[in-house]
């Protein structure tokens, strides 16, 4: 149904210095796997081969990753230890990966803009490693929003409810209630303040959109903090057509944020025993 997966990685993490100062926010492992791999995987289960991302300075880490490391391999090879790379190699025989460089870092919505070319015409799903998603037993996040696609063949947004003194760190939604959990989006607003946001339901790292998105953003001007923001464009999109806010289910982490990320350290590390 939906064939490729967009990764925004180019942004500088700086809630997470001094790790991040030379080392992708996307490269910080949860347990023993790096977030933009648990991405990878859960793009995957959602039907997606072709994975696009989007880098910046200091990003390599993440081409190195999905690629063969011939030392390690011949150290390693028919040792219990090339057991840890059986899920990394089964990616790389499944999938492609595409790469493109932001070259300056004017917001996610800008991002997006810049893999145009990787994406072609086609609808595809965006992915911010950092929110980690799982649905324990259940089907990942993407999987429910791709379903969800099938049916109305719109851009859909992944929500979630969160606290009210929270909601200035997200875009907010304001929508109608369609069925349980999808809501036609109305309003949105990126980082409000308490007293401006439309409700608590927080747009989070997992998106679908249709390709009629780029022309969108080419005109999208920057807005809040200066940056081109997909919120924005969203917001035009809505006021044209259907977009569809969905409340996934599942439970996500900030692994942007030091709380989140030990969080889920915490709780995959139990998971796993
Ligand atoms: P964040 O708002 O989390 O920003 O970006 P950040 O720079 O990564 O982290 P902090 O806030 O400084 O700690 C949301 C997503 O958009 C990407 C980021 O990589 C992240 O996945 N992004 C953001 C870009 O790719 N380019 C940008 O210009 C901005």
């Amino acid at each position: 149904m939906i064939n490729k997966c967009l990764f925004p990685a180019a942004g500088y993490g700086t809630r997470f210095l001094p790790a991040t100062k030379a080392m992708p926010k996307e490269m910080l492992p949860i347990v023993n796997k790096p977030l933009i791999q648990y991405g990878v995987e859960e793009a995957m289960e959602a039907g997606c081969t072709g994975m696009a991302i989007v880098t910046g300075r200091g990003k390599r880490a993440i081409e190195d990753h999905f690629d063969i490391s011939y030392e390690l391999e011949h150290q390693i090879n028919g040792t219990h230890k090339e057991q840890q790379l059986e899920g990394i190699r089964a990616l790389m025989q499944n999938c492609s990966f595409s790469y493109t460089r932001q070259h300056e870092m004017k917001g996610l919505g800008h991002a997006i803009y810049t893999a145009q070319t990787l994406i072609g015409n086609e609808p595809f799903c965006v992915l911010l490693a950092d929110d980690l998603c799982i649905n324990r037993g259940g089907r990942g996040v993407l999987a429910q929003m791709v379903e969800l696609y099938a049916k109305y063949q719109c851009c859909i947004v992944a929500i979630e409810e969160v606290a009210l003194e929270e909601v200035h760190k997200y875009g907010v939604i304001l929508g109608q209630e369609m069925a349980k959990g999808v809501y036609q989006v109305q309003n949105m607003v990126e980082k409000p303040k308490l007293e401006e946001a439309p409700s608590n339901l927080a747009v989070i790292g997992r998106y679908i959109l249709t390709p009629d998105i780029f022309e969108v953003l080419k005109h999208t001007p920057p807005g809040k903090n200066n940056e081109i923001q997909i919120t924005d464009a969203l917001l035009q999109q809505a006021q044209d057509k259907l977009v569809l806010a969905y409340k996934f289910e599942g439970k996500r982490y900030d692994c942007g944020s030091v709380e989140g990320f030990i969080q889920a350290t915490n709780d995959f590390y139990q998971l796993q025993r």
